[in-house]
This record gives structure tokens, C-alpha cells and sequence, in this order.
């Protein structure tokens, strides 16, 4: 009984989901070859086998340093947009350290919040059944106190924000990362107009996660997803879409990160602009059928 009780409980916990039903699914000899990386891997291969706490930030802010390297870029931005008490923010910093560490690309970290916690629900498409007014407070003195060099908090609705930010951010440092956790349909709306900058203020293709598409309440036609939509809609040349092949390109494929996992691409960047994005050599099929 106490421990069916503890199971249950056990099951319910997002932390033991993750293990029970995320982790433990997964092929045993991937399970077992874990354990080695764990102790002898790279920060890559332990962000490849899953292994670092906040999957969903640590693939794309190393998938976006990488992309920086190639570019010949030395330095990047990965944005949290609803920071609450700072888990989510304090962690970013953590593996934007690890990260450049891995790459040698610089990482700047910049967290987006009311400060107060979330401003009223406008109508159902906001998901009234599961946020409300005032949660997820913040203690800004706390967080302060912990926020390492590296990270800018900017507090008030991201509508007033954002316009101040994105005139700082310059091509030489551009947007590599951008995490949206602000629940609502509504902010989610306020929140998608950090894209909207010139197109060398970002990399060409910034992985976007979208914290709150899971719910059962979740569909198309509200919160982040509808937002999405309509920025889609609205913008010819950038699309938010689902993280290409994400999953089969993933060693665990049983993360729910993965499901949250977008991309916004940038279609008129410099590197994917035809007069723009030439390459110094031309492709070639090798055919091997022709001996
Ligand atoms: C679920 S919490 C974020 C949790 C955090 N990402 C973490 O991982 O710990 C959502 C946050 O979004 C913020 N938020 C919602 N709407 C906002 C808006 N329009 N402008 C700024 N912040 C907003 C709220 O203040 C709240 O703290």
C-alpha cells in the first residue's frame, strides 16, 4: 500500500515522470552506455545522452553556440522570456557557462519578466483553467543576489521591454536561443515581436521552446500555439516551426522537450539569402554507379 502510494506519488512528480516514464522506456544498453558518459563524456555528448538537468536549454544553446562558430561568430544572446522566481534563468547561466566552455563562444543571458507575476488572463484563449493573475511571483532582490555576470534581467510587461532590448543587440553578439515561458496566449502575442528585428540580429535558424504547448487543454486555436499561428501569418520572411527531425536525431526519443522544441527562421538572414549565401565551392554528387 505505502509503496504503491509512493509509485503514484513517485509518477506524478514531473522529476520522477522524467525518470520512470521518460528515461527508463529508453533501450537498456542506452541506459547502461549513459552511465559512462556520465562519468567520462563531454559536455557535448552529455547534452547529446540527455544528461544535463534542463535538456531543453542546453541542446539549444550548444546547437546555437555551434551554429555561432561556424558562422565565424564569437558571441551570442539566449533569451528567457517569464523568468517567476529564476530556476529557468539560473540554470541558462549555468549551461551558458558549460556551453562556452565547450565552444569557446561567449554567451550573454537576458531574462524578460513582469517582475510580479502574470498580469490578467484577457479571454479563454489565455488558458484561465490553468494560470491566473499573480502567480509566480518573483523575489527580485534574491535573484539579483544570484544572477551572475553574465545575465541582464529586464523587468515590465514584454511588450514595453522588448523594443528597448532589441535596439542593443548588435550583428557582432545577434540572438541565438529564445525560450518562451509566459503561458499566456496574450504575452505569448507581446512576447513574438522579439522577433521582428533586422535579420543579422539573429543566427538564421534560433531554436525557439515553447514551455506551455503540453497541457491537455492545449490546442491550435489557443495559447502559444495560436500565437505562433498568427505570427507565422503575419511575417512572410520569419515562420516558427516545429524543430526539424528533431526526434530522430535524438539518442533518448522519449523526452517530452523534444515535442516543445521550434525554430524561428530567419528567410531573409544573409546566409539564406541567394545574392548572399554563395558558397566558395560548388556541390557535387559523386555517382558511383558511373565506375
Ligand atoms: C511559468 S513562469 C516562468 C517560469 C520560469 N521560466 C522557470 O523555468 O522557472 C511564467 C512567467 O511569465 C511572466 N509573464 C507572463 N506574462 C508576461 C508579460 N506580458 N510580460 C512579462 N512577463 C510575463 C510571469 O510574470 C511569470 O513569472
Amino acid at each position: 500500500m505505502l509503496k504503491s502510494y509512493a509509485l503514484r506519488r513517485a509518477l506524478t512528480d514531473g522529476k520522477y515522470r522524467k525518470i520512470f516514464v521518460e528515461r527508463l522506456t529508453e533501450p537498456l544498453h542506452l541506459n547502461i552506455l549513459s552511465a559512462g558518459v556520465a562519468l567520462f563524456g563531454s559536455y557535448p555528448a552529455k547534452v547529446a545522452f540527455d544528461l544535463v538537468v534542463r535538456q531543453q536549454y542546453a541542446y539549444p544553446i550548444l546547437f546555437a553556440a555551434q551554429a555561432a562558430k561556424k558562422l565565424g561568430l564569437q558571441r551570442i544572446a539566449v533569451l528567457e522570456f517569464g523568468v517567476a522566481t529564476g530556476a529557468g534563468l539560473l540554470n541558462m547561466c549555468e549551461l551558458a557557462a558549460r556551453t562556452e566552455a565547450a565552444t569557446g563562444v561567449l554567451i550573454d543571458v537576458v531574462g524578460f519578466d513582469t517582475g510580479s507575476g502574470m498580469p490578467p488572463a484577457v479571454d479563454h484563449r489565455d488558458l484561465p483553467e490553468y494560470f491566473q493573475e499573480g502567480d509566480y511571483p518573483m523575489d527580485f532582490e534574491a535573484l539579483r543576489r544570484a544572477l551572475p555576470a553574465r545575465c541582464r534581467l529586464i523587468l515590465g510587461d514584454v511588450a514595453e521591454t522588448i523594443p528597448g532590448y532589441l535596439a542593443s543587440v548588435r550583428p557582432d553578439a545577434p540572438i541565438g536561443f529564445v525560450s518562451v515561458d509566459v503561458d499566456y496566449y496574450s504575452s505569448t502575442v507581446r512576447t513574438l515581436p522579439v522577433l521582428d528585428g533586422a535579420a543579422e540580429q539573429y543566427l538564421p535558424i534560433v531554436p525557439v521552446y515553447l514551455d506551455d504547448v503540453g497541457m491537455d487543454g492545449c490546442n491550435p486555436w489557443n495559447g502559444e500555439l495560436l500565437a505562433v499561428a498568427e505570427f507565422n501569418a503575419g511575417h512572410p520572411l520569419r515562420k516558427i516551426a516545429p524543430f526539424n527531425l528533431l526526434r530522430s536525431k535524438r539518442i533518448f526519443k522519449n523526452a517530452q522537450w523534444i515535442d516543445r522544441m521550434y525554430a524561428a527562421h530567419i528567410h531573409d538572414h544573409p546566409a539564406r539569402t541567394p545574392a548572399t549565401a554563395k558558397r566558395a565551392q560548388q556541390a557535387y554528387i559523386r555517382n558511383e554507379y558511373l565506375g
